[in-house]
């Protein structure tokens, strides 16, 4: 451990946030911020962290400070923001006033605007951008499960060394970037099959395996990559193969593309994405910054995504469907959805 462990707040303690701050917990001084009702989780059962092949990492009450108010991170030395996309601004300026002058502010989430937004309500503070590769659910209160794997990755300035070497220390793989622009660009490529996953209802692992969820994947990917081109930006390369490629490798039949694309299927049998979470939780979900994100972009530059415009609002209506009754799509039906609005243009 080091001489001073550094004072790390996390503002949002769901997924990201607990697993984040309980992996972080043996090599740092951590205040978890989040909802009264999820905090008494933590200081009544503590914490189980679990990924698969791993043994787990358990953190009992007394080795968790919990807080419901961003106050709590007024003496941190790095806040760690890892609240939902629509709720960044909210935290930003809840933290505002109680940031230390030299505090350093990461955002550990999905999207290409939350560190913008970010900097742009917490002026004089450094905002590091961060990603975070893998998949965590909550499987049952307190316990989070990281259902992939990759590195995490973050800023590669100066400001980012101290809460470097902390995740590195505390045995998460974290990879320096100094075009996290593009990485978030290439991250939303891979999110775009988070609102696939929730519509399917199916985990993550046997959706992907099926062409007809790819080739939906591979639609949004297309027109994706489309508007980043008419935007001027090249999303980082994060897998073996080029992102440009990508939607093709999805079109594969089943059998090659299980053998090409091992990585891509290297996912827990019962993951699922955090917006289905969201959907079966009756909570909003990300669609705005994720398949909106690209409606919105291409857009700007008048190139059709209607693809993406209907992916987002089979979300919205999935989002206000009664209990029981919201669909499960197969993916044929998807795929048909999809192209038909495409070709609806
Ligand atoms: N989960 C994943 O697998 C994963 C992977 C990579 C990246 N990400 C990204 O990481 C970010 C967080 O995702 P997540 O899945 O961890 O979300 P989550 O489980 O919903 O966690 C966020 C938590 O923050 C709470 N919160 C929101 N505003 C708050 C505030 N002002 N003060 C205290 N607590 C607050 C939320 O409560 P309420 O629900 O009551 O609002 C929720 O409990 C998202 O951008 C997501 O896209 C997620």
């Amino acid at each position: 451990m080091s001489p001073t462990p550094p004072r790390i707040a996390i503002l949002g303690a769901g997924s990201i946030g607990c697993y984040l701050g309980g992996r972080l917990a043996p090599v740092a001084d951590i205040t978890l911020i989040g909802r009264p009702a999820g905090m008494a989780v933590l200081r009544d059962k503590g914490l189980t962290l679990t990924t698969s092949g791993a043994s787990a990492h358990r953190l009992p009450p007394t080795a968790l400070r919990t807080a419901t108010h961003a106050d709590a991170a007024g003496d941190a030395d790095i806040v760690l923001v890892t609240v939902k996309s629509a709720d960044t601004l909210t935290a930003a300026r809840d933290l505002a006033p109680h940031l230390g002058a030299r505090t350093v502010v990461c955002s550990f989430q999905n999207g290409l605007r939350n560190t913008r937004l970010l900097r742009e309500a917490l002026p004089g503070h450094t905002v590091l951008a961060g990603m975070v590769p893998y998949n965590v659910v909550q499987t049952e209160p307190g316990h989070f499960h990281q259902g992939s794997g990759g590195p995490l990755m973050l800023d590669d300035t100066p400001a980012a060394r101290p809460l470097t070497a902390a995740l590195a220390e505390a045995g998460l793989a974290v990879r320096p970037h100094a075009d996290m622009r593009g990485v978030q660009h290439a991250k939303l490529l891979m999110n775009l099959n988070n609102a696939l996953n929730a519509l399917s209802g199916q985990p993550l692992r046997h959706q992907l395996a099926q062409r007809a969820f790819r080739r939906c994947l591979a639609l949004c990917q297309s027109e994706a990559l489309a508007a980043f081109r008419a935007e001027g930006i090249t999303p980082v390369r994060l897998t073996p193969v080029p992102t440009a490629l990508t939607p093709h490798l999805l079109r594969l039949p089943d059998g090659l593309f299980r053998r090409v694309a091992r990585r891509t299927l290297a996912i827990d049998a019962h993951a699922r994405s955090s917006m289905w979470e969201d959907l079966e939780r009756g909570r909003a979900t990300e669609i705005d910054h994720l398949q909106g994100e690209i409606v919105a972009m291409a857009a700007r530059h008048s190139l059709p995504a209607p693809v993406s415009a209907r992916v987002v609002r089979l979300v919205h209506e999935a989002e206000t469907a009664p209990p029981g009754i919201r669909r499960a799509w197969t993916g044929p039906d998807l795929l048909s959805e999809l192209t038909s609005a495409r070709r609806s243009l």
